[in-house]
């Protein structure tokens, strides 16, 4: 999908124009893949706009960044406040919100720790994720996910997606809408940027961060809606089979939201339509974000966006 552009880019501390946001082609990241980053959807609600889970994805990127001994110097609040800063300069709401941080221009060689740290905030508008009106069409991918200790699941870091792309290019070369990657030993893991739900007999089932998942933040969102709704919920090692003869199944993602799936390698998921468990929390997640229900959890962080419609160009 084209990016739509806005007027500005928080860096450092600062709001550019959006076409000052660039950098040297001899940066680190370039060579080396030497980011993390985070996404973040804004949502509107009747009464305003609404950043969903704000301070979660800020504390999430210092943690990528710590993995990887890359300290940033902002905390939770100053992120949380630039990302509201930038999106009230652009005002564009709904939108995503595309915080990173990045080894910049300086030194050459693999070690990053003397290269400077960069970080942007950008956002723009963005819709739909993952293809298919009626439900996803998926496939197991021939692409493993990342295996324990090489390169660190939990860690959001762009080199990440890498393995992210393979999985998604084989399955759209392929007519599949995603790709979900079992783990070196061949359990389930996750989509190439979602997480994971099956349910069988009423009970939830979604794979552990130890399956070598990103710990999604939708995810623990849907966990805890689930819980209050009475639902059984099981995060256990999966085996690829029982996404064959799961009742229901669908990804969670920041980019995702909920997307049920309707079939796997072209086999019905069910019978193909959004079964009970995935519609009520679906329904409760689009009715938080959406500002239909009560934001019980304090989700949403609000924003103050004069224009409630995309202006990108
Ligand atoms: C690989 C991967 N897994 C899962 C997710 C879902 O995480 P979240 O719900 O925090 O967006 C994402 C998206 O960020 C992802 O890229």
């Amino acid at each position: 999908m084209p990016i739509q552009t806005t007027a500005n880019i928080w860096h450092n501390g600062k709001l550019i124009p959006w076409d000052k946001a660039q950098i040297h082609v001899m940066s680190h990241v370039i060579h080396y893949g030497s980011s993390v980053f985070e996404g973040i959807r804004c949502y509107t609600q009747p009464s305003g706009a609404g950043v969903f889970r704000l301070q979660e994805h800020m504390q999430r990127l210092i943690d990528s960044a710590k993995i990887y001994r890359m300290p940033l110097p902002y905390t939770v609040e100053q992120l949380s406040a630039a990302v509201i800063d930038v999106i009230e300069a652009n005002g564009i709401a709904p939108c995503y919100i595309r915080p990173i941080a990045f080894r910049g221009y300086g030194e050459i060689g693999v070690n990053p720790l003397k290269s400077p740290i960069d970080v942007y905030i950008a956002n723009f508008p963005w819709g739909k994720y993952v293809p298919g009106n009626e439900g996803a069409d998926v496939c197991i991918s021939s692409w493993s996910r990342l295996a324990p200790n090489t390169m660190p699941s939990l860690a959001k870091a762009g080199a990440n997606y890498m393995n992210s792309q393979l999985i998604r290019m084989e399955a759209e070369v392929n007519g599949y809408s995603e790709g979900i990657a079992l783990d070196v030993n061949g359990y389930l893991s996750e989509g190439s940027g979602e997480n994971l739900f099956l349910v069988r007999n009423g009970v939830l089932y979604t794979t552990p961060l130890a399956n070598s998942v990103l710990n999604g933040i939708t995810r623990s969102s849907v966990i805890t809606l689930a819980r209050q709704l009475g639902i059984e919920v099981v995060e256990q090692t999966l085996p690829r089979e029982l996404l064959y003869i799961s009742d229901e199944a669908f990804f969670t993602g920041t980019a995702a939201e909920v997307t049920h799936l309707r079939s796997v390698d072209r086999i019905l998921v069910g019978d193909g339509s959004m079964g009970p468990i995935t519609s009520a929390l679906h329904e409760e997640f689009f009715g938080i974000v959406n500002g239909l229900k009560a934001d019980r959890y304090n989700w949403l962080t609000p924003v103050n966006v004069k224009v409630a419609e995309p202006v990108g160009v």
